[in-house]
């Protein structure tokens, strides 16, 4: 709840879908959300979700745990859907009766939204296309984000701002649907509100934030960085197709080039399959980003970030963030 009665109307099913005072999500970020940035989000009155990235089952399980630790507010885990023990993981979700499971990185897998809704969890997806996004609804997905090409890490081909006029005037009205992707100020998100969101996701934003175990060079590489500096990865190898990154350009750029050549010749020579190729790259992403985020290697490593990159300028709490986007979008909503 907010000051403002407009903005409260507008946010009203995406606050009782998440449980929280603030239909604000700050969305999954490989080892950077972890329990501390999660619960930070969430005691905000915001909507934190633990990334399990490519994380056993024991580890989701502990740092699920640790979680619940430091805040008693609803949170979120995101999944991967190719990760090799989505299963098992959903049954770590089950355990602690996580409410709601953020499904990542492709279509789910058969059964893998039953297993989840099986225990009273709420499901949500990404989705590329206008038709996918109504498919998953039909088959029991609770809440889609749909996510556009300004966001930093793994992203699809079009810009917010365009999925938002495709996607909010066909399902608004009767979806849960959630915008992420280049939202730098609540201007942002009250222009998504009034086009009919529910709430809105946040991953550039928080990053940062001071309760975010990111390296210090990491942050630093967020503070000196422009929207212009956050750029797409490129695919050399038509026969190879690559989800596209979005990280600070550096050297680490050019690995990813040499990486794909070197996966490209694998699957030639018949070394590997298009799935394990794939996975190979994702692997590479993973070791990549920790080596930026934990080790501090913004060079060498994966300094993924979106274009909003260039409205993160100092290290805040968490809640601040949350209570400046919420007064900039009361603002905008009360003014006009
Ligand atoms: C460093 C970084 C890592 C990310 N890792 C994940 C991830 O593991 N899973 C996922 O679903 N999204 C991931 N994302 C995307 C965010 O959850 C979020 O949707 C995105 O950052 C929103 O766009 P924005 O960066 O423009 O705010 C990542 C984003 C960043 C910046």
């Amino acid at each position: 709840m907010t000051t403002c009665p407009k903005m409260d109307a507008l946010t009203a099913r995406g606050r009782a879908f998440l449980g929280t005072d603030h239909a604000i999500l700050c969305g999954a970020m490989s080892w950077v959300s972890e329990r501390n940035l999660v619960a930070a989000i969430s005691n905000g009155g915001g909507f934190g979700v633990i990334a399990c990235g490519a994380m056993p089952p024991e580890l989701l399980d502990a740092e699920i745990a640790a979680t619940r630790a430091l805040t008693a507010k609803p949170f979120g885990v995101n999944l991967i859907t190719m990760h090799p023990q989505l299963m098992e993981l959903i049954e770590v979700c089950a355990k602690h009766r996580v409410g709601h499971v953020v499904l990542a990185g492709g279509i789910p897998p058969k059964g893998s939204v039953e297993a989840i809704k099986a225990f009273g969890a709420r499901v949500l997806v990404f989705a590329p296309t206008l038709a996918l996004a109504k498919k998953l609804l039909r088959s029991g997905a609770d809440a889609l984000v749909i996510e556009g090409s300004e966001a930093g890490g793994h992203i699809g081909p079009v810009a917010t701002s365009v999925l938002a006029q495709e996607f909010l005037p066909e399902l608004a009205a009767d979806h849960v649907v959630f915008v992420a992707g280049g939202i730098g100020r609540g201007e942002m998100i009250a222009a998504y509100l009034e086009m009919g969101a529910c709430g809105v996701q946040l991953g550039t934003r928080f990053a940062c934030a001071s309760e975010s175990i990111a390296h210090p060079a990491f942050k630093a590489a967020f503070f000196r960085a422009n929207a212009r500096d956050a750029v797409a990865s490129v695919q050399i190898d038509p026969r190879l197709p690559v989800i596209p990154v979005r990280a600070l350009k550096n050297k680490g750029t050019e690995a990813f080039t040499a990486k794909q050549r070197e996966v490209a010749q694998a699957l030639d020579e018949g070394r590997v399959d298009m799935h394990e190729a794939q996975l190979e790259i994702e692997r590479f992403w993973a070791g990549a980003l920790r080596r930026a985020v934990i080790e501090g290697d913004v060079e060498n490593g994966s300094v993924m970030a979106g274009q909003s990159v260039g409205m993160v300028t100092a290290e805040e709490p968490a809640a601040q963030i949350i209570a400046t986007l919420v007064a900039e979008c009361e603002g905008a909503l009360t003014a006009r």
